[in-house]
Formats: structure tokens, C-alpha cells, sequence
């Protein structure tokens, strides 16, 4: 394995909430490895969950433990459903009617985060089907077109930070964000696209766990891991009749991004 990938494969645990991974040595010799301590040379990674410090190991070594068998490079959507299943991880389940996964190319260069499933989508299943989702599908088509860049909705990749609906539409609360976060994380790192669009300043923070504005934050790149980021408001809140100035500034996120995709 190359220090790259030992890398990557520490990284992918610690969002998964692993704290500590034990170097497979003869038992006289075994010392805890840290996460933290696993990439010192690792640039700043722009990730909503950084692993608490932990303390170093007193007392007696632990057993050592095989890491799972899955690297992230492994990692297909189909496993990443499979393992989300009929989740009950957090109080969401309690008024979802369906968990709203996510839809498109599997394969596309582009993903589109928005912050989580509304009525229609709840009851379709379907992420960004409903008033939002329409002017969504819009704004991807309609700019595409005039910008002559040859693509539908359906050659880019739509899902959400919580995959099942908050209750009356509300935001979602950090602990439904970090827990579904981590599935997040994997579709994004399974697909991983030329770039991603964050919608809203849900799909913002928790990519990028800034607590910078969108108005400050939309129209610029940003990274999450190596992968572009390009944030920009939010459907529902462009859909308010008094925002046009935020719909054309929107518009030209979505032309920097498109371009700078298809290119
Ligand atoms: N708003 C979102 O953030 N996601 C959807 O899927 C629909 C509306």
C-alpha cells in the first residue's frame, strides 16, 4: 500500500467514527497507532468530522484488530444502500415513510448535495422531485443548453446530507447531519466526482464545516478531501418571489460549475 492510500483508507474510518487502529506486531511489541497521528504530512482535510484527539493507550494493550476488509476504492452505492438498510440510527425514522437515498449516473462527474428529503420526496423516494426539485431539474437543463454543454438531470448525481425528512421540513440537527453524514461521505468517495455542488447551507456545513455565511461562501470553490466544491443557494430558498438577485447569482454558479465539469 502506498502512503497515499494508507492515507485515504485511515481517513474513510475516522468518518466512519474509528478512533484508533492497531498495527498487526508480536504482542511484546504493540503500541496503539492514532488516527490523528496516522498522516502528519496530510494537507488540511476539509471534512465536517475531524476524529477527537484521543489520548494515547496507558494500561494494558489491547488486542490488536484486523481493520475491515473494505477499502474505499471497494465502496459501490449498492453496498453503501445495502448497509444504510431500514435505518433506525437516529430519530428520523421515526415520521419518514421512505429513506430518499438518492438518484442519477452513478458515474457522473458531478453530484449535487442538497440538505434532505421534502413531502414529495419522502413519498416518492426520490431526491429533488418536488417545487424545488423541478426548478432544479431547470436550472441544470437550461443552463446546460445555453451554455451548449450537451447534459440532463440524468447525467448528474442528486442526493442529500439526511436521507430521511425532518419533521414539518426543518433543518437538520447535527447529531441526524453527522450520523447520515457518514453515508454522505461514502457516496461521495464511491463516485468520486470532478466536482461537487453544495445546495444550501445544510449540504455547506457538512462538507466544509465552515461557519462562514452562504452569501459569502456560494460562487467560490472550496474542497472537500481533493474534490472541488461549489456552493450555491438553495432551490427552495430561490423559489421566495423577492430573491431574483440570489437566482441570478445562482445561475452563474451553475455556469462556472458546468464548465468547469464539461469542459
Ligand atoms: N430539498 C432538499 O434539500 N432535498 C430534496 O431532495 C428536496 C428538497
Amino acid at each position: 500500500m502506498t502512503g497515499e492510500q494508507i492515507r485515504s483508507y485511515l481517513e474513510f474510518y475516522r468518518d466512519l467514527g474509528f478512533d484508533s487502529v492497531y498495527k498487526r506486531v508480536p504482542p511484546s511489541k504493540r503500541t496503539e497507532l492514532r488516527i490523528t497521528d496516522a498522516a502528519p504530512a496530510a494537507a488540511p482535510v476539509s471534512i465536517a468530522r475531524v476524529a477527537a484527539p484521543v489520548t494515547p493507550a496507558v494500561g494494558p494493550v489491547m488486542p490488536a484488530v484486523s481493520l475491515p476488509g473494505l477499502a474505499p476504492e471497494n465502496d459501490t452505492l449498492g453496498k453503501i444502500r445495502r448497509d444504510l438498510g431500514d435505518c433506525r440510527r437516529c430519530r428520523l425514522c421515526e415520521g419518514r415513510h421512505t429513506i430518499v437515498f438518492g438518484s442519477g449516473n452513478e458515474r457522473s462527474p458531478l453530484v449535487f448535495v442538497g440538505e434532505g428529503p421534502g413531502a414529495d420526496e419522502d413519498e416518492q423516494g426520490l431526491p429533488f422531485v418536488g417545487r424545488a426539485g423541478q426548478l432544479l431539474t431547470q436550472m441544470i437543463e437550461n443552463t446546460a443548453k445555453k451554455e451548449g454543454i450537451p447534459i440532463l438531470r440524468s447525467d448528474v448525481y442528486i442526493c442529500n446530507v439526511v436521507k430521511c425528512r425532518p419533521p414539518e421540513n426543518r433543518t437538520p440537527l447535527p447529531d441526524e447531519m453527522e450520523i447520515c453524514g457518514e453515508f454522505l461521505f461514502r457516496q461521495l468517495m464511491a463516485i468520486k466526482p470532478k466536482a461537487i455542488c453544495a445546495l444550501g447551507a445544510t449540504a455547506m456545513k457538512a462538507l466544509l464545516n465552515t461557519k462562514e455565511g452562504i452569501t459569502r461562501s456560494r460562487g467560490k470553490w472550496h474542497k472537500w478531501r481533493d474534490i472541488p466544491v461549489m456552493i450555491t443557494y438553495h432551490p427552495s430558498y430561490l423559489l421566495r418571489q423577492y430573491n431574483q438577485q440570489a437566482k441570478r447569482e445562482a445561475w452563474e454558479d451553475l455556469k462556472t460549475l458546468l464548465h468547469f465539469v464539461y469542459d
